[in-house]
């Protein structure tokens, strides 16, 4: 007998509010053009200014645990990647187990920047298969609008709001060879790199009139560098999990990738020689909503019936730290 860890249940939210190129065009030195050209990004949204990111994860995680179809007491263990928590602390993994009345098992953060989705899912996928846990929420969920500088152009237009959550459940199996579910995963980061990305400002220095000023409480990101190690980075490890499974490129159905940027995507896809429509994005419409991207993005997929019995999937993510993060999926 095997012990596997499947998706059973998917959910997604993103704020009603929907900020267009255009709204950029009025107040800073871009247009609409430059913008889908250079990232692929039509629109994303913006969350109200009373909205937290548990808020906005609420709906996603009934809609993962109701569709996975198990009772909300049969959670036992939350996972949140986030790096826009509503406190400091407590986690908002605890905040989500509260609203959503859940009193069993544990729940805390992951943070990894993008790749915390991907963190998230690797350790659920460990408790799961080690016995510890039957059915875990892993959450991605962002309000990155609270931390981008609305007046630095070369950030503030590439960043959404959203969640994405997905209910692993432990599964058995006769044998490796008839299992479904996460079939393998990989995680790693560079801490050499930390200044390419990063909001300055945390606890590390006391808050000042001028810190606050300077907007060192801002997300600041050298794009250039971001692009090209990501690129490089996202094709190695697409390329290594699939090979070090024995799988073959060519037997995945789809590259479900964290959403930064059109050309990235694109250039990645060219690397390892895959189709396009292998590689679905939403980022025309959500922009880079961080760690909730890839869940937010499967969600959408499976809402759709995109994906059947038996597809394999790889995910992946590569985001500030820098991290990275993939999985290879066998849907069930
Ligand atoms: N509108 C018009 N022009 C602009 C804008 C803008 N919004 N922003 C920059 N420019 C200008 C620059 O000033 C520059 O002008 P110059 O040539 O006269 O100096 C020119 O456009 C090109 O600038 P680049 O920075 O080279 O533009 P690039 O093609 O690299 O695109 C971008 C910038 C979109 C940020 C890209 O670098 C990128 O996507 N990087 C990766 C981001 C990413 O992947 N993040 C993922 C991790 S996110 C996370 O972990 C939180």
């Amino acid at each position: 007998m095997v012990i596997g860890a499947v998706i059973t249940g998917t959910g997604k939210n993103v704020p009603d509010k929907v900020i267009p190129n255009s709204y950029f065009e009025s107040y800073l030195n871009t247009t609409d053009e430059w913008i889908l050209d250079r990232t692929g990004i039509s629109e994303r949204r913006w969350a109200s200014e009373v909205t937290s990111a548990s808020d906005l994860a609420l709906p996603a995680c009934f809609n993962a645990i109701n569709s996975s179809g198990i009772s909300k007491d049969q959670v036992d263990g939350i996972i949140c990647a986030t790096v826009t928590p509503d406190y400091i602390f407590p986690s908002t993994a605890c905040v989500l187990q509260g609203k959503l009345g859940i009193k069993n098992g544990f729940a805390f953060d992951v943070n990894a920047v993008c790749s915390g989705f991907l963190y998230a899912l690797t350790l659920a996928n460990s408790l799961i298969k080690s016995g510890q846990a039957r059915n875990i929420l892993v959450v991605g969920t962002e309000i990155y609008s609270r931390i981008i500088d609305k007046n630095d152009r070369t950030t503030c237009l590439l960043f959404g709001d959203g969640c994405g959550a997905v209910l692993l459940s432990r599964r058995e199996f006769e044998n490796e060879e008839s299992s479904f579910g996460v079939l393998n995963t990989n995680i790693g980061s560079d801490g050499s790199h930390v200044d390419i990305l990063c909001v300055p400002n945390g606890t590390a220095n006391t808050p000042t009139a001028e810190s606050l000023e300077s907007g060192a409480h801002f997300l600041k990101m050298n794009g250039r560098e971001v692009f090209k190690l990501a690129v490089r980075k996202l094709a190695e490890i697409n390329r290594d999990i699939v090979l070090s499974s024995g799988y073959q490129l060519s037997d995945v159905n789809w590259f479900v990738s964290h959403q930064a940027n059109k050309r990235i995507l694109q250039s990645v896809a060219a690397d390892l020689n895959i189709s396009a429509d292998r590689v679905p994005m939403n980022i025309q419409k959500y922009g880079n909503t961080s760690a909730a991207s890839v869940p937010l993005l499967l969600s959408e997929m499976n809402d759709r019936g995109d994906l059947k019995k038996g597809d394999l999937i790889v995910l992946s993510a590569f985001g500030g730290g820098v991290t990275w993060g993939s999985a290879l999926i066998k849907w069930a």
